[in-house]
């Protein structure tokens, strides 16, 4: 059957670029948002074992799959299915930020992220979801950019909300979480709208 609209953004789009590196600042100093090299395996390691990581990302890892799950990321971009970005601060692997989905056929990328214990509270994770999503719209051509969260995670609602993702509803129990269903927010930055929706 044929579909009667046009991709927004045509097949390619992604792979055409080579994955960025993004230098940005937070308000406690400069941030950097690179690919992700296979040193970074023991941060990711660390990562997971993080109780709020575990809980709201909802996965624990072992050495061998943090591994693996920072070497995957070429093969997302391959794919253009997503793309990972390891965020550094003063030198170490402060957190992530990730297009978990991405439909370039409607423009569209959902993101992802989390900061490691010691580097919590120092607005790195804004900063990296506003680099990231700069560049989504002004280089791939992305017109929506969403994320959720649960609606029992404040810190999350802070960082998508300084970062210029308005609040636009809840879906109820639609995040299995390991205590059960959670109700999620949805937030989004839209390409031609301002972070006040206007
Ligand atoms: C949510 C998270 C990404 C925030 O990252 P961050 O770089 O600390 O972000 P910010 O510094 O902007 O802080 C955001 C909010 O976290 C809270 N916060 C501040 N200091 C904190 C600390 N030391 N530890 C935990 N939370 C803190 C505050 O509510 C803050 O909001 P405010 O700036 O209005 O006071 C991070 O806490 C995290 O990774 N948490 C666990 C995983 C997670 O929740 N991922 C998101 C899933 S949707």
């Amino acid at each position: 059957m044929p579909v009667l609209v046009a991709p927004e953004l045509p097949a390619g789009r992604l792979t055409r670029l080579a994955q960025p590196t993004l230098a940005t600042s937070s308000p406690a100093g400069p941030v950097t948002v690179r690919p992700w090299a296979a040193a970074d395996a023991p941060a990711v390691l660390d990562a997971y074992a993080d109780p709020a990581i575990q809980q709201w990302h909802v996965r624990s890892m072992t050495s061998d799959e943090a591994h693996a799950w920072v070497a995957h990321w070429p093969g997302r971009w391959a794919d253009e299915t997503g793309a990972g970005w390891a965020v550094e601060a003063d030198g170490v692997v402060a957190g992530q930020v990730s297009v978990r989905r991405l439909e370039l056929a409607e423009a569209w990328a959902e993101i992802s992220y989390w900061v490691l214990p010691h580097a919590r509270g120092r607005g790195i994770a804004p900063a990296a979801l506003d680099a990231v999503t700069g560049w989504l719209v002004s280089e791939v051509g992305i017109l929506r950019a969403s994320l959720t969260h649960s609606t029992r995670n404040p810190a999350s609602c802070r960082v998508a909300t300084k970062a210029g993702y308005l609040p636009e509803g809840t879906l109820r129990r639609q995040g299995r979480h390991a205590d059960g269903w959670h109700d999620m927010h949805v937030h989004a930055r839209l390409a031609d709208l301002g972070a006040d929706g206007a």
